[in-house]
């Protein structure tokens, strides 16, 4: 199949492309497309077939469920039924945004599109591109993050072009995210709103519309060195599996400031003088700290960090590098968010110091 590329600009030019790509999801074909938060592989959510062939294209487990985008609110009582009476405070205050809600499942969309559960998740996301897409196709449309199963999800077109040319009829290149980390999901279903993967949203931003949020067990971050426990299944099915994850082996380091400095030195130090090339992905400090390795700079604040990571895990990737050390990226509005991606890219493994 030839995956074709249309940048969009957002003006009347955009028009025919749109019409074309909103053929393509009607007919049961799948376009790639910018969201807020990350590039999303898009068909028509009521269509089986669109979705097993965006678990096809992906090479994702056919258990883990797509999120269905919506382009306005009243697209909802198609998708969702015993819809809880504050999702329309939630819609208000946060949609189009990067919030996602699990709700009870509709007849009419098929087991196929949430991985044969009884739940969907839905989502209006707040981008131009994603939402004309929506209202041109005329149809809600099931969207994963747009790359290959287990990679870094793609912040650029070229990402998604790199993991899925040739597996989809068409990118439409709206230039560079906005957050660069995946929307925040809250199950609405439980007795207790749960969080179930941490965005750009907080359990507490909820708080004044929803009373008392839960976090799932398995996602939250010990104090202990920032490990979630492991022995815990997640409720979003998605998070139960290996994310994210370079070629490279990729260890957190963290602790005190001029130890793990210390530390990174060291281990690039032994690797370098075995021949091993090294990564360091640092945190907005001086590059001068570190002589050794390739830095790739995350950014001294959340939003640069979220903006960046997935991007830089991509790089290093192209660059044959055999270990990548990373500075701990907590703290700020994103840092539960980017810890959560970067724990599952480094599979783990946290050095601390
Ligand atoms: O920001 C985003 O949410 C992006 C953009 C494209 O919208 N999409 C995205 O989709 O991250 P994906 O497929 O990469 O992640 C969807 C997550 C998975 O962890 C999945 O298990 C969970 O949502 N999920 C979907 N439906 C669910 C359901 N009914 N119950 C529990 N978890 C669900
Ligand atoms: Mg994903």
């Amino acid at each position: 199949m030839k995956t074709v590329i249309h940048k969009v600009q957002e003006n009347e030019n955009d028009r025919e492309i749109y019409e074309k790509a909103g053929e393509i999801i009607r007919r049961g074909g799948l376009v790639a497309f910018p969201t807020e938060t990350v590039y999303g592989l898009g068909g028509d959510a009521y269509n089986r077939d669109s979705s097993r062939k965006i678990y096809a294209a992906k090479g994702r487990p056919s258990d883990n469920p797509l999120i269905v985008h919506i382009c306005d609110i009243c697209q909802l009582p198609d998708i969702a039924v015993n819809i809880p009476s504050c999702v329309k405070d939630l819609a208000e205050s946060f949609w189009p945004g990067p919030l996602t809600l699990i709700m009870k499942r509709s007849d009419r969309i098929p087991l196929e599109t949430t991985g044969g559960l009884d739940t969907v998740a839905v989502r209006m996301p707040d981008h131009k591109t994603a939402l004309d897409l929506i209202r041109y196709s005329q149809r809600p449309i099931a969207a994963p993050s747009a790359n290959l199963s287990g990679r870094p999800s793609p912040t650029k077109a070229s990402h998604v072009f790199t993991d899925l040319n040739g597996r989809i009829d068409m990118i439409l290149d709206g230039g560079s995210v906005g957050i660069g980390v995946e929307s925040t999901i809250i199950d609405l279903t439980s007795h207790t709103p749960m969080l179930l993967r941490p965005g750009y949203y907080l359990a507490e931003d909820f708080t004044e519309i929803l009373g008392e949020v839960q976090t799932d067990p398995a996602i939250k971050i010990l104090d202990s060195g920032l490990k979630p426990d492991e022995n815990i299944r997640p409720k979003a099915p998605g998070m139960k599996y290996r994310h994210y994850a370079p070629k490279a082996e990729l260890n957190i380091v963290t602790g005190d400031d001029k130890k793990v400095v210390e530390m990174i030195n060291r281990l690039v130090a032994e690797k370098e003088k075995a021949g091993i090339r090294c990564g360091i992905i640092t945190a907005g400090e001086d590059p001068s700290l570190y002589p050794l390795g390739v830095i790739k700079d995350a950014g001294g604040s959340d939003g640069e960090r979220a903006y960046s990571l997935f991007g830089i895990l991509r790089e290093f990737d192209e660059m044959n590098v055999g270990f990548i050390y990373a500075r701990d990226l907590s703290g700020g509005r994103l840092g539960n968010a980017l810890m959560n991606r970067l724990y599952k890219a480094a599979a783990g493994k946290i050095i601390n110091v």
